[in-house]
């Protein structure tokens, strides 16, 4: 399929045009082109080409209008100021281009040239803890980056990397028998994972007996006793069974299949202690498995070691994080691999990330990245606590979305039946959470304001649920008032306003926001795309009528709005967000 997106037309246009005027070895020089107020697109490399070739930007720039060869793709070129190249697209080549992707699945997005196989670790909640709101951003932008990379054509691995082995373990279980099975999956099974896991702490913290005794367990777990590890799939199942429950609610494709919790790799432990020992990369300090990979230095500035192996035989996060890479990277064969995780444990991953490289465990061209979040904070700007300074539950939060979208469809939308507006109220609840976290940059704090979240003004996920919903309006009343079927593949598109060729020029884009999304892994551009797009159109719609025009116009801008719903209704979608029809 060929580009729908000018810019993406015109770069070999211009990499022929830099050979023919200045040689071959010029063929490569990026044009710099990007969108631009004063024409439609601008090419910004004269400038630098010209210090190149001692010559003047502006001859530069004429000699390169003159060798370019795009007459069907511009309409005008224009040297602007010291030598800049405005370039004006041709309104006949956006409607081409935009009428042959006119009902396609796809809204004109190519799959990915090199499909790669690419492990997500996200969500990763532990056992028998509740999820919380750091939860909530891995959960959500992983999810984002999973549907969005596998949507390219890649081959997502979904990893839940639940926390779910280690001492603590010890005392749950433990006070798993003192409240009985029975009694304790019940708690468990409807979510009271904050109390159950608070009372075992507290008898831990209280009894020197029960301390005993959680000890004792941790022995018998690790030693592979049947009736402890019976035990500790209690815990395990009931939780991942509550867990279920809030990726249902929150609508996010996470699966019981896709948990590969730390215990996964405990019989792989053994071998990734071996392997670096015999590569000689380990070294034994204190008893402990150390490995100082270069450049890492605690806060005396010594060098820091990462622990793969305690003195006291034990192994901790640091080494199951060393078998899930080589798990990741050797038996899926990955050559992406992601990590959805809050900023703090940027170290420890880059540690990993470094012994695996010293280790030969990831091959060269194989990334490992760190996608590091900042945290949820509320209106003190302080990190995001309930009154009573506990940390938010997850699951409170998508149901108090849920109840105010709730409220808010139905003062809306009264003309539809309940049902309805209870399915439409999941979708704006969950757009407003999800939206809000997506669209703000991934690395930033941001301040969690359901009021604010839940309005449809402004850049919010119900505002983009709202302009989707108007465009499917427009294209129900052209159906049911002037039998009017939607545009199919090929439908002419006519561009002749402004307004029209702006709307255009911002859906021939979509492609080049999914791509930025996948190389920059920072889902934020793509809400800024789609902002963009709604306001075009709300520009379009102001400026250009629709249903009151007539015949070929008429058809012509029912495409542009039927491109519009499909690109938002697609984009929204990789965002984990469901627009429905009709609000
Ligand atoms: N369970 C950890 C937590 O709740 C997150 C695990 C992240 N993934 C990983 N491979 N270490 O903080």
């Amino acid at each position: 399929m060929s580009a729908h997106d000018p810019i993406r037309a015109l770069q070999p246009r211009f990499a022929a045009a830099l050979a023919k005027a200045f040689g071959d070895e010029y063929k490569s020089t990026d044009p710099l082109l990007q969108w631009s107020d004063r024409a439609d697109l601008q090419a910004n490399c004269a400038l630098g080409l010209a210090k190149k070739l001692s010559s003047k930007p502006r001859d530069v720039a004429e000699k390169l209008i003159a060798a370019l060869d795009a007459s069907d793709i511009v309409e005008k070129l224009e040297i602007a100021g010291p030598g800049f190249i405005n370039v004006t697209v041709k309104a006949s080549w956006l409607g081409e281009t935009l009428s042959s992707r006119l009902a396609d699945a796809r809204v004109g997005v190519a799959p990915a040239a090199k499909p790669e196989t690419v492990v997500i670790d996200y969500s990763s909640p532990n056992v028998a803890k509740e999820m919380h709101v750091g939860h909530l951003r891995s959960t959500v932008i992983g999810d984002c980056l999973a549907r969005l990379l596998e949507w390219q054509g890649h081959k997502v691995h979904r990893q839940n990397h639940v926390g779910d082995w280690g001492t603590p373990f010890g005392m749950l279980i433990e006070h798993l028998l003192d409240l009985g099975e029975t009694a304790a999956i019940e708690e468990l099974g409807v979510g009271e994972l904050n109390n159950f896991y608070k009372a075992a702490r507290q008898k831990f913290d209280a009894s020197e007996a029960f301390q005993q005794r959680a000890r004792q367990r941790v022995v018998a777990l690790q030693a592979g006793d049947k009736e402890t590890l019976r035990l500790w799939k209690i815990l395990v199942d009931e939780s991942a069974a509550y867990f279920a429950t809030v990726y249902a609610k929150l609508d996010v494709t996470l699966k019981p299949e896709h948990i590969a919790g730390e215990s996964f790799y405990n019989p792989l432990l053994q071998a990734v202690v071996d392997d670096l020992a015999l590569k000689g990369i380990s070294t034994i300090n204190d008893g402990a498995t150390c490995v100082f990979a270069d450049g890492f230095k605690n806060k005396e500035g010594d060098p820091l070691p990462l622990i793969v192996r305690k003195g006291d035989g034990g192994f901790g996060y640091p080494a199951t994080d060393l078998a899930a890479i080589r798990y990741r990277s050797e038996t899926l064969g990955a050559t992406r691999i992601l990590y959805v995780v809050g900023a703090p444990q940027a170290q420890h991953f880059a540690m990993v990330f470094a012994v695996a490289k010293m280790a030969g465990w990831v091959k060269d061209g194989t990334r490992p990245q760190h996608v590091a979040f900042g945290s949820v904070l509320g209106a003190d700007r302080q990190m995001y606590r309930t009154r009573t300074g506990e940390s938010v539950r997850l699951v409170d939060l998508v149901d108090a979305s849920y109840d105010k979208a709730l409220s808010l469809v139905k003062e809306k939308s009264t003309h539809i039946p309940e049902a309805e507006q209870e399915s439409i109220a999941k979708a704006v609840g969950n757009a407003a959470i999800k939206y809000s976290d997506l669209s703000n940059d991934r690395v930033k704090d941001y301040v969690f304001d359901l009021d604010r979240m839940v309005q449809a003004i402004g850049n919010t996920g119900p505002y983009q649920l709202y302009a989707h919903a108007r465009t499917r309006s427009i294209l129900r009343k052209a159906k049911d008032e002037l039998g009017l079927d939607a545009p199919t593949a090929g439908s002419a598109v006519v561009i002749t306003h402004a307004a029209e060729k702006r709307l255009a020029l911002q859906l021939s884009q979509f492609e080049a926001a999914v791509d930025a999304v996948a190389s920059s892994l920072e889902p934020h551009k793509l809400c800024t795309y789609l902002y963009d797009l709604s306001t075009r159109f709300s520009e379009f719609y102001d400026q250009c009528p629709v249903l009151k025009s007539e015949g070929a116009e008429r058809a012509s801008r029912l495409a542009l709005v039927s491109a519009t719903a499909d690109t938002l209704k697609a984009g929204l979608s990789l965002l984990g967000i469901q627009a429905p029809d009709r609000m």
